[in-house]
């Protein structure tokens, strides 16, 4: 896969691509990453990169040109940007895009290249947009100075759904959102750290227990931290059945909290 990161602030970009698993995979030649600074495409005396927005307003906003002209430069030897081709994904990092998610993770990973364009300021002319057909992605609802650590972050989450990126030991198949789950929780030696100990299971060597423990553990964790994922999630009778158990334990708990009689009234 080739991912193209188009920026003002190349350096903001490239260290991070440099360290641990991104960096095995450039080394491998699974993911290949490019940095192109915009400002090399600017033409003007200043090399300018933004200008005042149209109607008045604070702020400045990224010019088109020089954006799209690198948009050309990395698209060269295939179609132009403003053609949608398949295997190809122009993404614009934005506020006001589509919230950015595993789901969406997986499906930017089935591309061979995408190009990622990091806006500034108040953002950039909406024509880029518009002419290369861009898809407008967004990390969450907050607001940063630009989009270079948004583009880091769909760079790290895609790359390491690509084969061969992860090796054996750091498996994609059970961490959370796989499921439509969190995680359950993991632990590591030693058995005892001040004071607290390992749950019991997992040293059991009893495959199927621990299995259930952690099955339990992520659905326990999905209903009390993030419920509305439990909405989509593959979820088995058993997984259904533990559920309302701890639905009803948990009402339970509530009721005697509030003093009153769960019995029935006996
Ligand atoms: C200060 S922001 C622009 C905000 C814009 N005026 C608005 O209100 O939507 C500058 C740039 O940072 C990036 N950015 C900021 N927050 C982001 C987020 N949550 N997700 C993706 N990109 C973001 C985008 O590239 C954006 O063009």
């Amino acid at each position: 896969m080739r991912i193209s990161i188009l920026t003002i602030f190349p350096e903001m970009v490239r260290a991070p691509l440099e360290e641990s698993i991104l960096k095995r995979a450039r080394e491998k030649g699974l993911i290949r990453t490019e940095v192109v600074n915009i400002r090399d495409f600017a033409t003007d005396r200043h090399q300018s990169t933004d200008d005042y927005p149209y109607g008045g307003g604070p702020g400045m906003v990224m010019k088109p040109e020089p954006i799209y002209a690198a948009l050309r430069a990395v698209c060269a030897g295939g179609p132009p940007p403003n053609q949608e081709v398949p295997g190809r994904a122009i993404l614009l990092t934005s506020p006001a895009g589509e919230v950015f998610n595993q789901a969406m993770a997986h499906e930017l990973a089935q591309y061979t290249h995408l190009v990622i364009i990091c806006g500034h300021y108040e953002g950039v002319d909406d024509r880029v947009r518009e002419l290369a057909h861009a898809r407008e992605i967004s990390i969450g609802d907050y607001v940063l100075t630009g989009g270079e650590l948004p583009a880091l972050v769909i760079t790290d989450a895609v790359s390491r759904l690509v084969p061969g990126v992860l090796g054996g030991e750091e498996s994609a198949a059970e961490e959370s959102f796989s499921e439509g789950l969190l995680e359950y929780p993991q632990y590591t030696r030693p058995f005892e750290f001040e004071g607290l100990q390992v749950p019991a299971v997992l040293l059991s060597g009893h495959h199927e227990e621990v299995r259930r423990w952690r099955r339990r553990q992520s659905l326990e964790r999905t209903l009390a931290r993030r419920p509305e994922l439990l909405e989509q999630a593959h979820l088995t009778e058993e997984d259904k059945r533990f559920l309302a158990e701890i639905q009803s334990r948990t009402k339970e708990a509530e009721l005697l909290a509030a003093g009153e009689d769960t019995t029935g009234g006996v």
